[in-house]
């Protein structure tokens, strides 16, 4: 049955990964997507509310396999949450897991004591609330556990969930909009299980230089699953919510799509593009038309963020292995999504030519810059650092004035890419290695991928003012990287 067919044991030797890939796909039925629930909250005195309760549970990604886990008001992950722009909401989170946490609102500007930071541990047992207003424009965001050097185990094990923002000028425009019908989060991760249906997270030294790479892949907790499409446009939310892999996502007919949005909302117009690639807490959206009755598969690559093969496909301790071996190094490619068209289907507007406007960012704007350099040194646990400092709880790194427009001046001086990820903002990105960026770096960003050698400069300031004295966050969002103290501090000063 499936429960061996998972029988890998021990993280020991590569052939025993690549087989259990081989033998979990061949030994399991293609469920449908799961689409995790869509929880609006409760109106209560103008404020949105909901109640959320980490838990933990069993979840059944295999016929007949239990495997231990954590969600949000699940037994893994959450409910995707919608809200909107310029709603006041309130966040009751309730800790079940008998273990310190946190859950952390990736890519909203709050205040720092509603951020779900290192520093809003909820004990076991205890509740925390967190109230803000929404000011990101309509996009995909996600929330997340961020507990002081357990953001790695507490996510893989499911403390994450999406988080969709709508607003007006979106609803405009006429995009597939209906939730799970032509509008449908993917949040992509990868996971390894052991012989008893557990999940298997292996902090040893390679997880620790890598970080934690599984090797199966789940989209919503599905394992390659099925979508059956009721629309011929689709608008998939694509959400590296992986600890560490780095994905190329593409169909495998060879399909172009059009990328409409960027971490934090729409691009200016839909850009034209066959491939996306994606790093932990990246996001992309696409539109993807489906022209005939045939199905369609999307995949992902595994995108190697080693320095010598930037760019590369390989990844994985199986590929690296069999790399060292002296073999050829070939792509990890997953199956994500199957879609298969529904015999009856709505047809879906054309999209509009224009999403949405903003400026071109102006790095004149910009009344000071600073400086963030990316290391790994040799020892695992003291290696992980920015500026040379690894991550510590009583030191503020930085101290930024609210408001004041400045450049981010990321170099990665590591041998490996990092995708660089900075609290309470959305920020701009002004250029790569000197170079203009991509078309899915035009827009609002709030994670970016260093690469090896390279400097990006990002354009950015600071709105929420709060305590002067509570950080906020910047760090690595490989999430063995944050949790070995690749990850800085900042406090917005007055
Ligand atoms: Cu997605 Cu500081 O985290
Ligand atoms: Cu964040
Ligand atoms: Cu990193």
């Amino acid at each position: 049955g499936a429960a061996s067919a998972l029988a890998i044991g021990p993280l020991s030797g590569c052939d025993a990964l690549s087989d259990t890939r081989k033998a979990a796909t061949l030994a399991l039925d293609r469920r449908p997507l799961t689409i995790p629930p869509l929880e609006q909250g409760k109106q209560i005195s103008g404020q949105r509310v909901f109640d959320l309760v980490l838990k933990r549970g069993t979840t059944s990604f295999f016929e007949g396999v239990q495997t231990p886990t954590i969600g949000i008001n699940q037994s893994y992950l959450g409910p995707t949450l919608q809200m909107h722009r310029g709603d006041r909401v309130r966040m009751l989170v309730k800790n079940e897991l008998g273990e310190h946490a946190t859950l952390h609102w990736h890519g909203f500007e709050l205040p720092a004591s509603a951020d779900g930071g290192p520093h809003q541990t909820i004990a076991p047992g205890a509740s925390w609330s967190a109230a803000f207003e929404v000011r990101q424009r309509a996009s995909l965001y996600w929330c997340h556990s961020h507990a002081l050097r357990r953001s790695g185990p507490q996510v893989y094990a499911g403390l994450a969930a999406p988080i969709y923002v709508r607003d007006e000028e979106e609803d405009a425009l006429g995009l597939p909009s209906e939730y799970g019908v032509d509008d449908i989060p993917l949040v992509v991760q990868d996971r390894t299980f052991a012989s008893d249906g557990s999940l298997v997270y292996s902090s040893n030294m390679q997880n620790g230089m890598m970080g934690m790479i599984g090797d199966v892949l789940l989209v919503n907790g599905t394992h390659e699953p099925v979508f059956e499409a009721r629309s011929n446009k689709l608008r998939l939310r694509l959400l590296n919510g992986s600890n560490a892999r780095f994905y190329e996502f593409a169909f495998r007919n060879g399909q172009t799509f059009d990328l409409i949005a960027s971490d934090g909302g729409l691009l200016k117009r839909p850009f034209r593009a066959s491939r996306v690639r994606l790093a932990p807490g990246e996001r992309a959206q696409i539109v993807i038309d489906l022209v005939d009755d045939r199905p369609i598969d999307l995949v992902a690559d595994s995108v190697s963020n080693m320095g010598m093969m930037g760019g590369g496909r390989m990844m994985g301790m199986g590929g690296i292995m069999r790399g060292q071996r002296g073999d050829a190094l070939r792509a990890d490619q997953f199956a994500v999504l199957s879609i298969v068209p529904a015999e009856d289907r709505r047809k879906g507007e054309p999209l509009p030519s224009e999403l949405t406007s903003f400026a071109a960012p102006d790095p004149a704007l910009a009344v000071a810059t600073r400086r963030f350099v990316l290391g790994m040194g040799m020892g695992m646990m003291s290696g992980f650092t920015i500026n040379g400092r690894s991550m510590n709880m009583a030191r503020i790194d930085e101290r930024v004035p609210i408001g004041q427009w400045e450049i981010w001046e990321v170099e990665n001086a590591s041998m490996m890419a990092h995708p660089f990820h900075i609290h309470n903002a959305q920020f701009r990105i002004l250029d790569r290695g000197g170079r203009a960026p991509p078309p899915l770096e035009t827009g609002f960003k709030d994670t970016v991928v260093v690469n090896p050698g390279e400097t990006v400069r990002l354009l950015l300031r600071f709105e929420q003012n709060t305590d002067p004295e509570l950080p906020y966050m910047y760090h690595c969002h490989i999430l063995e990287h944050e949790d070995a103290g690749m990850m800085g501090q900042f406090v917005v000063t007055t």
